[in-house]
């Protein structure tokens, strides 16, 4: 198990030259780098387990699904992780939190069961462009105070309130990049 683990980030350590050139840090995933198309080891065919040794500290559980999947790599070893890119959450913004209104309005459209996880404020796809695959716009971290805005506008300067654009990988309807081919049926038929 341990050996497996370094074989990982051997694995991934190897990779990690090319990947720094592309776009983003997952985009020399390659699909395969974190979905395994037959010998998976988690849901969603996921190359890592979930990570059930990091802890939810408010709730003392395992994350849900999405989260694990993410700690499942970017986490400690100590913490079930691969150790790429650690979050720690005891020194981390918050995930796998309900907000306290008094904190944090979220829009709907980041919670995941009226939660705030990692894909709340990541959509981890390479068809993602933005900086550090944040689900919006922020000219590489330059307007990062637009993205705090979305939840926590009573701490921004009014100035910066905007509506932004929310990327989402999601749903496949949503996206048109080449025209689907007719279905066979929906062809002209040829004559008999
Ligand atoms: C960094 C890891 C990562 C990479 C690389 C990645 N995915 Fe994913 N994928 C995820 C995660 C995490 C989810 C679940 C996201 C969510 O629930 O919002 C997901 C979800 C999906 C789903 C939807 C599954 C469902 O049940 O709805 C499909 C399809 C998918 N990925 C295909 C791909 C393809 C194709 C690529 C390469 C172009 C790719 N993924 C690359 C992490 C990754
Ligand atoms: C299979 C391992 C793996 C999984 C699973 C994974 N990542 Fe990554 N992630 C990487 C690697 C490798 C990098 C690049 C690290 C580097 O550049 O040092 C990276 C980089 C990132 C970055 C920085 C991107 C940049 O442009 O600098 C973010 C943000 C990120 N991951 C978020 C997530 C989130 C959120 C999830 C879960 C939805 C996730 N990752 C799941 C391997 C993974
Ligand atoms: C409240 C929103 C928010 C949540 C929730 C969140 N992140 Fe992030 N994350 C960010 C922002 C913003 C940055 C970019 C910070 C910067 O570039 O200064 C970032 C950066 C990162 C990076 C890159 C760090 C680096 O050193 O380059 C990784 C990896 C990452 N997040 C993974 C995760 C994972 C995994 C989770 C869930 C366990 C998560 N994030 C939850 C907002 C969030
Ligand atoms: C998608 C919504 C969302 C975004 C965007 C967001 N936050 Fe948060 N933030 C939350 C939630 C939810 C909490 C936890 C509220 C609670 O305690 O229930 C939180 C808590 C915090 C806290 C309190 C942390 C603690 O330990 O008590 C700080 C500070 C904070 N966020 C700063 C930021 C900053 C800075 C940014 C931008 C880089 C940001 N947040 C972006 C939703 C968000």
């Amino acid at each position: 198990m341990v050996v497996l683990r370094f074989l990982g980030i051997l694995i991934l350590s190897l990779t990690l030259p090319a990947i720094s050139f592309a776009a983003g840090g997952h985009d020399g995933l390659n699909c395969t780098g974190c979905h395994d198309i037959h010998s998976a080891k988690g849901p969603i065919i996921f190359v890592v387990p979930e990570n059930k040794k990091s802890l939810n500290p408010k709730t003392n559980q395992p994350h849900a699904t999405t989260t694990a999947l993410c700690l499942g790599c970017h986490e400690t070893m100590e913490r079930g992780g691969l150790g790429i890119k650690a979050i720690s959450s005891h020194i981390s913004h918050p995930y796998g939190v309900a907000p306290n209104p008094k904190v944090a309005i979220v829009p709907e459209v980041f919670l995941r069961d009226g939660k705030l996880e990692c894909v709340g404020c990541h959509d981890p796809h390479p068809s993602n462009p933005y900086h550090r695959y944040l689900r919006v716009e922020t000219a590489k971290g330059a307007k990062m105070a637009e993205f705090c805005a979305l939840c926590h506008s009573a701490k921004a300067d009014p100035r910066v309130l905007k509506e932004m654009k929310v990327f989402d990988s999601m749903d496949q309807r949503k996206v048109s990049l080449a025209p689907a081919p007719a279905a066979p049926e929906a062809a002209p038929k040829k004559k008999k």
